[in-house]
């Protein structure tokens, strides 16, 4: 996940690696002159400590070498931080909301998924702020990060230029699910990204339930596909039996649609069995809760 090269145009590596070879060459000279020095004066070859004198030449050569590294350190620091900070004019604009513990991503024209969706070799600009507590946007493969606020809007920008999936997680603890509070970013070739992004949004209260079960951040926890996640798999929930525990006392109970409802609105008053009591409660309209309903009801 780390590795290889900048998957973006951004250029945070030459900063860093010219820090870490002028560390590696102080480093080496270092260890060489002090080793030099145990071997050449050591007790046996000089019983007496003598005075030294002071050398001008010396203290030039070591005042202005160090200067120079660190001049240059701030060289290269100060262009990369001048392009990382610039966003492009023509850059196309992406809103990210963060929330304990998921990422919405909204795009110009209304699209929203907790995916981040774009082309390849477009300046992208992310609009960022979070819904509850401090957050932090990170795309290692793109050597961009920047903390969501809430209350306040931050801004970073990329132009990826390898197509391919890469990580994007949250690099601020947040809570219980900071460590589930990870997504992706597909960098797609343009014609792709312009068939998805004009492609209209289903309409019908299951799609609906499916995409609001995306914007509102539930498959950060819950899968759809029947492997455990944070919290139980949606994937033939309603209408089976789970165990639960109840105020300390365990119990069977039937999930229909009327407990998922009820649990939607309440989390917590039941915990499944094996599950820990981290699902939020989250607000939304009684037609989101409807169509989230619809499409549990749908899952089979
Ligand atoms: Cu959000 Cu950690």
């Amino acid at each position: 996940m780390f590795s290889g090269a900048a998957a973006s145009t951004a250029k945070v590596d030459s900063a860093f690696f010219f820090i870490v070879a002028s560390s590696g060459l102080l480093l080496v000279a270092v260890m060489a002159v002090m080793i030099v020095f145990l071997i050449r004066y050591n007790k046996r070859k000089h019983p007496r400590p003598e005075a030294v004198r002071e050398s001008t030449a010396l203290e030039i050569v070591w005042t202005v070498i160090p200067l120079l590294l660190v001049m240059l350190m701030f060289y290269f620091g100060w262009v990369d931080f001048e392009y990382i900070r610039n966003a492009p004019k023509d850059a196309m604009p992406v809103d990210v909301t963060a929330r304990q513990w998921s990422w919405l991503f909204r795009y110009p024209n209304g699209k929203e998924d907790g995916v981040l969706r774009v082309p390849l070799g477009k300046p992208v600009k992310l609009s960022m702020t979070s819904l509850d507590v401090l957050h932090c946007l990170f795309i290692p493969a793109f050597r961009i990060k920047e903390d969501c606020v809430p209350g306040m809007k931050t801004h970073m920008w990329f132009n990826a230029d390898e197509p391919g999936t890469y990580e994007l997680f949250c690099s601020e603890y947040c809570g219980l699910g900071h460590s589930h509070m990870r997504s992706q970013v597909i960098v797609m070739p343009p014609a792709d990204f312009d068939r998805w992004y004009g492609t209209a949004e289903e309409t019908g209260a299951a799609a609906q339930g499916l995409k609001a079960l995306k914007t509102l951040g539930c498959l950060g926890c819950h899968t759809l596909d029947g492997t455990r996640g944070v919290g139980p798999s949606f994937k033939g929930l309603v209408g089976s039996r789970q165990a639960v525990v109840t105020a300390g006392q365990e119990r069977t109970i039937a999930v229909d649609a009327s407990y998922v409802r009820q649990y939607i609105l309440d989390p917590n008053q039941d915990v499944v069995k094996g599950y820990s009591p981290i699902m939020p409660k989250i607000k939304m309209d009684d037609q989101t809760l409807e169509s989230i309903v619809a499409y549990l009801e749908s899952l089979k």
